[in-house]
């Protein structure tokens, strides 16, 4: 039978495990292909083949699925350098820039990912684009709930080259999506695909009220992308 998408998922995360060693400090990422890590991490931990690991992890989700699995925890406060963080992404360009947070987790999966010697990335081949912004879903800003529409506006005026239409995340019964830090999120989608990917960052970084955004550049260290024909380990 043909591998469905969870299928691929399960192989990126088997493969991105085997970086995991005993005694390690581990970011734990957010997402459905992140589950599937934080499930065999669990497992590994309960049949003594890991030990003495202990997780960061990047969203509220994701401490509740660890916590679960009884894989113990610790903060950045606590340990503010990791040996690894493995972690899903919405995109994946062809220099490992991505964009992240669609799920709503970027601001915490950045604070640990950007803290961490190593960053693995886990995906399914639908995630490949040739350049960010390209697959026509939301690229995620989170921003301060103060005003929230005056930085949308400023957003959309940001792009306004590249044709971009920004919206405000709602939940399943429309109303604002509140992130684990209690902050709202701007979607961007963009018509065509972000030119320059570290100005765009930077200038949106520079928006006041801007907590921040789903362009991972430069950060990880290798992805594991799981495709019908095998799996692929990509590095720089
Ligand atoms: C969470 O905020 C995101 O950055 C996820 O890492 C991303 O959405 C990938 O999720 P899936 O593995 O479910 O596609």
């Amino acid at each position: 039978p043909a591998l469905t998408q969870d299928d691929l998922k399960k192989l990126a995360a088997d493969k991105a495990v085997v970086y995991v060693k005993s005694g390690m400090v581990l970011g734990l990422g957010t997402g459905s292909t992140a589950a599937f890590v934080v499930d065999k991490l669990g497992h590994l931990l309960k049949t003594g083949q890991l030990t003495n690991i202990i997780g960061i992890p990047t969203s509220k989700r994701t401490e509740e699925q660890a916590k679960s699995l009884n894989i113990p925890l610790t903060t950045l406060d606590e340990h503010p350098v990791l040996d690894l963080a493995i972690d899903g992404a919405d995109e994946v360009d062809p220099d490992l820039n991505l964009v992240k947070g669609r799920g709503g987790a970027l601001l915490r999966e950045k604070m640990v990912e950007a803290a961490s010697k190593s960053f693995v990335v886990v995906a399914d081949e639908t995630k490949l684009v040739s350049g960010l912004g390209g697959s026509k879903l939301a690229m995620p800003v989170e921003v301060v709930q103060f005003c929230w529409k005056y930085n949308l506006i400023r957003l959309q005026e940001l792009f306004k080259e590249e044709g971009v239409e920004a919206k405000l995340r709602v939940d399943g019964a429309g109303k604002p999506y509140v992130t684990d830090n209690f902050n709202y999120i701007v979607d961007l989608y963009f018509e065509t695909p972000i030119r320059d990917g570290v100005s765009a960052g930077k200038e949106i970084g520079k928006l006041e009220g801007v907590v921040e955004h789903g362009l991972f550049l430069d950060m990880a260290t290798a992805v594991i992308i799981a495709g019908t024909s095998g799996v692929e380990v990509k590095t720089k």
